[in-house]
């Protein structure tokens, strides 16, 4: 099968131009091929952007365990709609994904239901160092140096210590310091107002797990990926990366603040908690000055009941995937970054971060995950529409202009205006960790 994408803006590693795009089976064929070619299929993008499909290197679908809140079909149908063509989904579902033999559950369960391509961290106890010494089939080691849903954690120096000296897969953490969290939950013990989540999980606690876990990566020379940074302080440690550390921001930490509880309430507690107007600004600084290369979701569904409980017993987390791309192409129509920059953060960086093959641009012999977005389609995020099975957005009732419309996985259309494809075309993503990473490739290209 051969489809012709034509007249639409591509979204190229250097520029964006008006060229076609063929795709030939499960890869891109051709860029800006000869005209007059013999194709099966012709798709006229007028007046439309063609960019890569997104990798959103940190979501949480629930599967097993937990499914009334998330599946890996209804997260992955979510993740078509929003136009993440590759999801990397996170170890704390229940069981937690802590052993090779889990890690293979999952990829079965996945291969059966997932409609976009998937990849699976394993999850670091206090005692599974053999496990993650020989995981394979995983973009890495996921650490929860601070607990937050589920049970995981590593808190000790001694076992941190080990899993940085003998694994070789990259590794991520959750940063945010177990001691300084809970003395905080002691200080603030009987309070119901959300807006203490935020000085519970205070900039403190991110800062000293963050720059814990930095020091650990560097004195082993280990490589280390910090996920959802949301203060200023860590960004200004992650200037300083020796070619080894990437992190990450959240739309979530970059578009709202301890200023959001009196509207959103508990939904908007997640972990690490919503910090200051300021932070945001830094953050934003940090994408655009490369101190943080990723932009990911951390897609954390929990049903609405749950999440109207009283503070402290609603839990952390709010659903994103489908949404993710059109916040950020909102900030492109608003001047703040540019479809470039969302292109690198959420296409190209993580691609290289976790060595994903094929993945990450448009250019021939890569894979054919697309997504057509309508940069001048303005519509409002409705809970109503939202596909996750959890049902809610917290951004309900906000209008973004710039949307995803259609949705390639592996050359086959998955999700068109609102409507899915009954069968996918999705692969368990391979991996070569070989590369290096992203610093790596980096070096190579300059
Ligand atoms: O708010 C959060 N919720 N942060 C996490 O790190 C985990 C997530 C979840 O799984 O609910």
């Amino acid at each position: 099968m051969r489809t012709l994408i034509q007249n639409a803006r591509v979204v190229l590693p250097d520029t964006i131009e008006r060229v076609s795009v063929l795709i030939g089976g499960t890869q891109i064929a051709d860029v800006d091929p000869a005209p007059h070619l013999r194709v099966d299929e012709v798709i006229d993008a007028t007046g439309l952007h063609l960019l890569p499909g997104l990798i959103d290197d940190q979501v949480h679908f629930r599967e097993p365990g937990l499914t009334p809140k998330e599946d890996l079909a209804s997260g992955s149908r979510a993740c078509a709609k929003g136009g993440i063509t590759t999801f990397l989904e996170m170890p704390n579902t229940l069981p937690a994904t802590t052993t090779q033999a889990r890690l293979e559950e999952k990829l079965a369960l996945a291969a059966r239901k997932s409609l976009v391509n998937y990849g699976f961290y394993v999850g670091a106890t206090t005692g599974n160092l053999d496990e993650l010494r020989r995981a394979h089939r995983t973009p890495g080691i996921k650490i929860f140096i601070g607990s937050s849903t589920g049970d995981l954690l590593v808190d000790d120096q001694g076992t941190l210590e080990r899993i940085f000296a003998e694994t070789t897969l990259p590794i991520t953490a959750h940063c945010e310091d177990e001691t300084t969290v809970r003395a905080n939950i002691a200080r603030f013990a009987g309070t119901h107002d959300v807006a203490d989540h935020s000085r519970i999980r205070d900039h403190q606690a991110a800062l000293i797990a963050t720059r814990r876990a930095i020091d650990l990566a560097l004195r082993h020379h280990h490589r280390f990926h910090v996920l959802h940074v949301s203060t200023a302080a860590e960004a200004e440690l992650l200037v300083d990366h020796r070619q080894l550390i990437t992190a990450e921001a959240c739309p979530h930490h970059l578009l709202l603040n301890v200023g959001d509880y009196p509207r959103l309430g508990t939904l908007a507690q997640m972990n690490p908690s919503l910090k200051t107007p300021d932070d945001n600004r830094h953050l934003w600084q940090a994408l655009r000055d490369g101190r943080l290369q990723v932009v990911a979701t951390d897609h954390a569904p929990h049903t609405l009941e749950e999440k109207r409980l009283l503070y402290p017993a609603s839990p952390s987390g709010l659903p994103a995937v489908e949404n993710s791309l059109a916040l950020m192409l909102n900030e492109v129509h608003h001047g703040r970054c540019t479809l470039q920059q969302v292109v690198r953060w959420m296409c190209d960086a993580p691609a290289r971060v976790w060595d994903l093959v094929g993945k990450g641009r448009i250019a021939v012999g890569y894979d054919a995950d697309l997504v057509l977005v309508d940069l001048e389609r303005t519509s409002e995020v409705r809970n109503e529409e939202q596909v996750t099975k959890c049902g809610w957005s917290p951004w309900h009732g906000v209008r973004l202009t710039g949307w995803p419309i259609r949705t390639w996985v592996l050359g086959r259309e998955v999700y068109r205006d609102g409507g899915f494809a009954p069968a996918a075309r999705s692969q368990e993503a391979q991996f070569d960790h070989a590369r290096g990473g992203y610093w790596a490739t980096a070096s190579r290209e300059a």
